[in-house]
């Protein structure tokens, strides 16, 4: 096969799916808007959800994209060859337009053509749904593979386990894929092993998933979507490696400015197996950290949400640069290569460098001391230390409070004579991690870039806020976040002081007026350019040239917004304000409910 850039990848991508008439649009953002029920972006479809559900989008009813994506439930994988939290995902859509007879045939040319990836299909398998009580065996896909060119025999049925696509949770649109896989021959396992075998024989790279159906709450019933669409999304990172004969992601142009500054820096090899995890880690935490604050929503580290997330892949990269003798300042330095790599394809990394540099800094710092006071902690364990052994939950506090990693936990102990229960160490380590899976998978509950009409009016009702705040407070006031869930909205937005009850009194009164006088919801479609003219507010994912979507309430809000919206404002039945504080610097935040 012939050897590919990441770059000429994405251009391919693109132009196969342009001259089959799709759009580009980009990346969304990696920090999801309007919706808290996910931390990240976790598929090229997370910011389509309406769309797929049903609310027309600007650009059509054919799109496509690479998306930046990051998934860290495995992240305590990551090191080997195959894990990342962050991965660029390429994705095409149709909404209610083309299906599987389109779809499959593309897919075979582009894996196959000599003008795409090239594949020999020999090199080839797919999986299609076999079928269970509830959706029927997907026999059209099997044949429309067969038609294409694809061997019988390469084609499998799998169970839903395997063929089904959903989000996490279960809630949100969903339906049976069929998924394709490159395949290098594992001699050592069974000949007759077929693609959901895990022994490395069959590599996933694509899944197209034909989601015909959805699912509105846990565990809910499933039921027909409006529309039959497309959803699919191909892993960059792994096309790159078999495309290019490369075992590990690590080993690709992704990382390499990044893994030989490292060794400069260290004066280690990366093939020395001995430090070839922490190259990786180092390398993994410190991209998704750079694309997390590089990003157009970026964010700071903290000790809640997506901050913290963005915390932890920070002080874990340090506690492994530790292992290489890097300086925590050195972790800048590779930040600095991923931008300089990624800045042409993501400009917004070049836009914000200055602030991905400061937070980087300020986290490393911030650590640094904490691991001071971790130190003065461990003196007074010793202190009080009875026999020889430390024990796993104060192995566990050290890290847990103070970042000690259980090495560094071991070290100073074995300085001091000591010992340290490593064992019990895991297993309050173990709990801990049942702990926070509980609760990432809490945050889905609420359903998927929730589209409930609750969520749909307090979108509206945020919309009357800013509107509000410009007509009351201040016409230069702009959006700064905006968080929705089916109980309350959150929106931030910059001012330089705490507002007096009786501001935030006209504000409330603003909105109930807007209320009574039940107004229309309209949304039009046009350009940036006219909806800029029109005097509309607001930023959207878009080019130049690109159409979006305007929603006007007359008299009191004009923005570009992807929707959805309540119809009318009567609907919103009335608006209260439950909080006013300060989010950050020159940052005022409003909670507010509809009852
Ligand atoms: N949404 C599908 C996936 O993530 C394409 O695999």
């Amino acid at each position: 096969m012939r050897k590919i850039t990441a770059k000429e990848l994405r251009e391919m991508w693109i132009s196969f799916f342009e001259e089959k008439k799709h759009k580009n649009i980009g990346s969304a953002s990696l920090i999801p808007e309007n919706d808290a029920t996910v931390l990240f972006t976790i598929a090229g479809m997370h910011p389509l959800v309406p769309y797929l559900l049903g609310e027309p989008h600007p650009q059509g009813k054919r799109l496509c994209n690479v998306q930046k994506c990051i998934r860290t439930n495995d992240i305590d994988e990551v090191g080997d060859n195959t894990h990342l939290t962050f991965f660029e995902m390429l994705g095409n859509w149709s909404l209610g337009d083309y299906f599987k007879e389109e779809m499959i045939p593309w897919s075979f040319e582009f894996l196959t053509s000599p003008k795409y990836l090239g594949i020999p299909v020999e090199n080839l398998a797919v999986t299609v749904f076999e079928g269970d009580e509830i959706s029927p065996r997907d026999t059209e896909s099997a044949e429309l593979w067969e038609k294409a060119g694809m061997p019988k025999d390469q084609i499998f049925y799998l169970p839903k386990s395997d063929n089904w696509w959903a989000l996490s949770g279960g809630v949100g649109p969903c339906g049976p894929d069929t998924e394709m896989f490159y395949v290098k021959p594992q001699p050592k396992c069974s000949p007759n092993c077929n693609p959901s075998c895990d022994c490395g024989k069959y590599v996933e790279i694509w899944n197209d998933v034909f989601m015909q159906f959805k699912v509105d709450e846990p565990n809910g019933p499933v039921t027909e979507l409006k529309q039959k669409n497309v959803d699919t999304g191909m892993g960059l990172e792994r096309v790159l490696c078999l495309m290019n004969g490369i075992e590990s992601v690590y080993e690709t142009e992704l990382f390499k400015p990044a893994i030989e500054l490292m060794e400069r820096l260290s004066g280690k090899s990366y093939n020395d197996e001995a430090y070839r995890r922490s190259f990786r880690i180092i390398c993994d935490h410190i991209r998704c950290a750079t694309m997390i604050l590089g990003d157009k929503n970026g964010i700071k580290p903290s000790n809640v949400g997506q901050g913290y997330i963005l915390r932890r892949l920070i002080r874990r990269a340090l506690n492994y640069a530790r292992q290489l003798d890097l300086k925590g300042e050195d972790l800048v330095l590779v930040s600095d290569t991923f931008v300089d790599y990624f800045k042409d394809f993501y400009t917004e990394l070049e836009d914000n460098h200055k602030f991905i540099q400061d937070e980087l800094h300020a986290e490393i710092n911030k650590f640094q001391t904490t691991l001071v006071s971790g130190h003065k902690e461990f003196e007074k364990i010793l202190a009080h230390l009875d026999g020889d052994t430390i024990d796993g939950k104060t192995a566990f506090r050290l890290y847990d409070t103070f970042g000690f990693p259980i090495e560094l936990t071991q070290e100073l102990a074995k300085e001091k004579g000591l010992k340290v229960d490593v064992e019990g160490y895991k297993e309050h380590f173990a709990k801990h991690q049942e702990t926070s899976r509980q609760g990432s998978e809490h945050l889905f509950k609420g359903g998927l870039a929730d589209t409930s009409e609750a969520s749909a009016r307090l979108h509206t009702a945020t919309h009357l806020l800013l509107g509000a705040l410009r007509s009351i407070l201040d016409e230069n006031i702009e959006q700064r976040g905006s968080n929705i869930t089916p109980e309350r909205l959150r929106f931030d937005f910059n001012f330089p002081r705490k507002l007096t009850p009786e501001e935030l009194q006209a504000l409330e009164d603003r909105v109930n007026q807007a209320i009574k006088n039940e107004i229309d919801v309209v949304c039009e479609q046009m350009s940036v350019d006219e909806a800029h003219k029109s005097g509309a507010i607001g930023i959207f994912d878009s080019k130049y040239g690109d159409i979006v979507k305007v929603y006007t309430i007359k008299g009191y809000s004009k923005e570009i917004c992807g929707g959805p919206h309540a119809k009318n404002t009567r609907d919103l039945h009335h608006f209260k304000i439950v909080k006013e504080e300060s989010s950050s610097s020159g940052i005022r935040r409003i909670k507010a409910i509809l009852d």
